[in-house]
């Protein structure tokens, strides 16, 4: 029987708190077992992976995100969203506008700071993004890891945050949108959303990572409104001053995939007259975030 051959992959950290290129795949052809064993422990090891120049169309960017698990449906889109979408497992993040009608969601403005789908109860362990179409400047999106920021909290704040879990709203998009099907208010209480804890362990790494989804609509169950409030500024201005990011600047055929349980990202606004087409999967985690001990 023929040997399997192993593609030899160059791995290249970024130099910042996370991230990493990957050199020497082409991740339009056939990829076998050992070389993909090699991207899957460099992702655990860096957080997120770049891959340049690539070539991808829809099925191929399916295939290869399927090797890191089985994928979920896209997220349900904003209120009166004019696009169709032709793959459920494909989020299409666009700014270009056809005939009055937009391609995609999210359009030109910046995303705050989130994580992907936390505020379903299982929301993905990954998300891959593909630049079909990239703007020369503009629509950089940030990395932020996670774990450093829970190693860097002041114990107090630990101590604080032990035993808490948080409520992840389901009803806006990261760009503040109102998704299809929710109402304009809710109370606290009254939210539609995903509770879990606010320090997780991740299952593969065993690291302990703080776990905050987005900032805008959250509540710290169980406190007051304002003490809610006041704990959740505490732990953003926390994240907001530290240091470990890691900017992508986009270039068209770029595939980056992140590790949705211990990364926050954000976007950049992005000029209307440039084109910016995205096309993302999300693969399906099969376990709830689970309290650190
Ligand atoms: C996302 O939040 O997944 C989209 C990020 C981007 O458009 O760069």
């Amino acid at each position: 029987m023929a040997a399997t051959m192993t593609k030899a992959i160059e791995i290249v950290p970024t130099g910042g708190a996370l991230g990493a290129d990957i050199r020497g795949l082409d991740l339009s052809a056939d990829i076998d077992d050992a070389t993909f064993r090699a991207v899957y422990k460099a992702w655990n090891d860096h957080l997120v992976l770049r891959f340049r120049g690539q070539s991808l169309d829809d099925d191929r960017l399916v295939e290869f995100s399927r090797r890191f698990g089985d994928l979920d449906m896209a997220p349900i889109g904003a209120k009166d969203s004019p696009f169709s979408r032709q793959r459920p497992e494909i989020a299409v993040i666009s700014n270009i506008v056809v005939e009055g009608k937009a391609i995609g969601g999210l359009g030109n403005s910046e995303l705050v700071w989130h994580q992907d789908m936390s505020y379903n109860d299982l929301p993905p362990k990954a998300s891959l993004l593909y630049g079909v179409e990239t703007p020369p400047v503009g629509g950089e999106t940030f990395f932020y890891n996670l774990y450093s920021a829970f190693e860097t909290l002041p114990e107090r704040l630990k101590a604080r945050i032990q035993g808490l879990s948080c409520k992840h709203d389901a009803t806006r998009n990261s760009s503040g949108q109102l998704r299809q099907g929710f109402e304009e208010r809710y109370s606290n209480q009254d939210r539609p959303g995903a509770v879990h804890p606010l320090a997780v362990r991740h299952p593969e790494s065993g690291r302990t990572s703080l776990y905050l989804g987005r900032r805008p609509n959250a509540w710290v169950v169980g406190l007051s409104d304002a003490d809610s409030a006041a704990l959740l500024d505490e732990l953003w201005a926390h994240v907001e001053s530290g240091p470990f990011v890691w900017a992508q600047e986009w270039r068209q055929g770029d595939l980056v995939i992140w590790d949705n349980r211990c990364t926050l990202h954000r976007r950049n606004t992005l000029d209307p007259s440039l084109r910016r087409l995205m096309h993302r999967t999300q693969v399906r985690d099969g376990a709830r975030p689970v309290a650190s001990a």
